[in-house]
């Protein structure tokens, strides 16, 4: 009303059109018990479909959104999908990581049959430097498995438990994906996602590249 009052249509137009992409709920986690139990809030909006996750630290940029391609793939496969990546083994103890064997192009990208993952491993005891990235696409079963979940890793309940719990039930695939990720959970990760997004912006790339060269 007073984006409209005030003649501002064209901003209104941006608003409707979000609003009018998809039914938005909400559910407030009250107690930090770790992702899985996050999931478990969105059980009865999901019912008994196949559901995607996304994890609002990691902001990945492609052509194809990243949980599409992991789609594309659950499509094929009719089983769980999570997205995987590669990082140094510096970083590994601050993700999933995921032992797997390959299977399958996928439309360019890699596709693997999961084997094992652990959270958050010492680079010395982890099975391997393959991340898994904040997307995964689960059918419905994973509910049952949240539910199984114990704590883990710092006492919390953590989504690779839950994983390898659904894993005895269906082969879970991991996807490559085509996109560059930032890991916005990391300070750095976190400007250099809103450096490059902004380069993207016509209306304040040139003055942001002014900016970025008194500084550099
Ligand atoms: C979570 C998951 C982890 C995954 C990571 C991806 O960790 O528990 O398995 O690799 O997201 O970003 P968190 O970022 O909550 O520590």
């Amino acid at each position: 009303m007073h984006l409209k009052k005030k003649g501002k249509n064209s901003l209104l137009d941006f608003l409707n059109d979000i609003s009018s992409m998809a039914n938005i709920h909400y559910i407030r986690q009250k107690d930090p018990k770790g992702l899985p139990d996050a999931i478990l809030h969105a059980e009865k909006h999901v019912g008994d479909d196949p559901f995607a996750v996304l994890l609002g630290d990691d902001i990945i940029k492609s052509k194809v959104p990243c949980i599409g391609q992991l789609i594309d793939v659950y499509k094929e496969f009719k089983s769980s999908v999570i997205a995987v990546q590669e990082v140094s083994w510096d970083k590994i103890n601050r993700y999933g990581a995921v032992k797997s064997k390959k299977i399958a192009p996928h439309k360019g990208s890699a596709v693997f049959e999961l084997e094992d993952i652990v959270e958050k491993p010492d680079p010395s005891v982890a099975p391997s430097n393959i991340a898994a990235i904040g997307r995964y696409v689960f059918t419905p079963e994973m509910f049952d498995c949240i539910k199984k979940t114990k704590p883990g890793v710092n006492n919390e309940l953590q989504i690779a438990d839950s994983i390898k719990i659904l894993k005895k039930q269906q082969k879970i695939y991991a996807s490559e994906f085509d996109g560059k990720r930032y890991d916005i959970g990391d300070k750095l990760g976190y400007v250099e996602a809103i450096i490059d997004f902004a380069l993207e912006k016509k209306d304040i790339a040139s003055d942001l590249k002014a900016f970025l060269k008194t500084r550099c």
